[in-house]
């Protein structure tokens, strides 16, 4: 995976700051979407963060 690759493009936030905003606690798409700003525009990219979050959640 490389975390520099945009997953949101309206918003410029990348996997790498998921990855992030989930190391900080978020767990589910809406605290990522608060602490990032990801799919808060088009709302394109919500499945895509979504499956992304069940893949890299440790819980
Ligand atoms: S692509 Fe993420 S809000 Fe538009």
């Amino acid at each position: 995976m490389n975390p520099e690759k945009i997953i949101c493009p309206c918003k410029k936030v990348s996997k790498g700051d998921i990855l992030k905003a989930m190391a900080k606690g978020a767990k589910r798409y809406k605290d990522v979407r608060a602490a990032t700003g990801a799919g808060s525009k088009c709302g394109k990219c919500e499945k895509e963060i979504r499956q992304f979050i069940k893949k890299h959640r440790d819980d």
